[in-house]
């Protein structure tokens, strides 16, 4: 049904190809001419999906990536997510999967049998490691840590059996960046797969398939959906090849992501743009406050031109994000902890990206295994949310002053 005064689908795939990243947000993955006119795609629920005969139910088995097949394979409601995140990555396509850390797992499991090798970056989100550690490990698999700033670590820790390299870039506790570029001729060079975790930067501010990555990873839970209430993951690859091997082992593992999650993070991506405008600035601002604050040893915030990492943030990144982390010079943790326990605007609690601020003390010497913190103080990460700024600077001197 033709609805008036709405653009047609060809015009509107035009706009998007000749858009900025911005205005493709609210292009992509919807085609309300497909759906009455309506603004937003609807959520379809399923398990079963009916075939009018054998001759289409044999059909769609030899098509199931590429249809509405069975539940678990996908509804209208998560390729229009899926389309809506290729787009946005460059990539060939995307695969939505039931959270950040099953995107992860799913796609290390894709390339990896017994005897191979895997490399990680040793400043990589925890639960990542975890599952190399105790599941990969366990299984045959064989994984070595690098040090993200130092790439002869990983020369050095190149094997024939090397199958992937697994980056975090920035690392979302303590902010290094890797020398990306180099990285991924590295891995051409030995056919080793590169796999990027892209949630701190998202698609808006990074694009890790146009800098040679083979697999952009986003914990979607994150910015993407953006109000601390999805869980959800999203896989995004250069090619065709790629594709069949995650898809195979998503739907193989049996993961499925909620429908309603995927409408809920396409939601979230149509006001992505705002809600980062105002997490950069508001986590800048901060981030320059405490630089100058003599209660801090060191803020770790690649967009900050003092970070030793910031000629190579300039180089990938167009925006910086929320999140970021600090060094107390007060080294006691009860002292530490009855401050956090003061504040009363930044929340504590585990994840990041939505529309709260929220506070985390961390200990990352714990969880290194070559690049080694030496560093003394308590380490801080925030994430800072949609709140005034003024407000939350007010919320930390008032803890400071404790
Ligand atoms: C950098 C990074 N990647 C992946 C994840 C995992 O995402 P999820 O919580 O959706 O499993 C997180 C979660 O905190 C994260 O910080």
């Amino acid at each position: 049904m033709m609805v008036p005064g709405l653009i047609g689908e060809l015009e509107r795939i035009a706009l998007v190809k000749e858009t900025k990243k911005e205005t493709k947000l609210s292009l992509v993955g919807r085609k309300p001419f497909e759906n009455y006119g309506i603004v937003n795609p609807p959520i379809y629920r399923t398990s079963t999906v009916l075939f009018k005969n054998t001759k289409e139910l044999e059909k769609a088995m030899s098509n199931k990536f590429n249809q509405v097949y069975y539940g678990r394979y996908g509804t209208p409601t998560t390729f229009a997510l899926e389309d809506a995140i290729a787009e946005i990555e460059n990539g060939y396509r995307t695969i939505a999967t039931s959270s950040g850390l099953s995107s992860i797992s799913i796609s290390l499991l894709s390339f990896l049998s017994k005897g191979d090798h895997c490399l990680i970056s040793d400043c990589v989100y925890n639960p990542t490691k975890k599952f190399a550690i105790k599941i990969l490990n366990k299984f045959g698999v064989k994984v070595d840590f690098y040090d993200p700033l130092n790439i002869s670590s990983l020369k050095k820790n190149i094997q024939s059996k090397t199958k992937i390299i697994f980056m975090e870039s920035p690392s979302s506790l303590t902010f290094e960046i890797e020398e990306i570029e180099e990285i991924t001729k590295l891995a051409k060079k030995n056919k080793i797969v590169t796999m990027l975790d892209n949630s701190w930067a998202t698609p808006l501010y990074f694009t890790p398939i146009n800098e040679g990555v083979d697999v952009s990873i986003l914990a979607a839970t994150k910015y993407i959906s953006g109000h601390a209430d999805v869980m959800l993951g999203l896989i995004t690859v250069k090619n065709i090849n790629l594709f069949n091997q995650i898809k195979n082992t998503a739907v193989t593992l049996g993961d499925s992501p909620g429908p309603e999650e995927c409408y809920l993070a396409l939601r979230g991506l149509r006001t992505l743009s705002s809600r980062l405008e105002h997490h950069r600035s508001g986590a800048l601002k901060i981030a320059r406050w405490l630089q100058n604050n003599d209660k801090v040893s060191r803020v770790l915030h690649p967009a900050l031109p003092k970070n030793p990492n910031y000629e190579l943030w300039n180089k990938y990144f167009t925006g910086s994000t929320g999140l970021f982390s600090f060094i107390l010079k007060e080294q006691s943790k009860i002292k530490v902890f009855k401050m956090i326990d003061s504040l009363k605007l930044f929340k504590l609690g585990f994840s990041w990206g939505g529309y709260e601020s929220l506070i985390l003390p961390v200990f990352p010497k714990i969880e290194r295994k070559v690049a080694k913190w030496n560093e003394k103080g308590i380490l801080l990460r925030i994430h800072v949310g949609l709140e005034n700024i003024d407000d939350l600077i007010n919320d930390l001197s008032t803890a400071f002053k404790l």
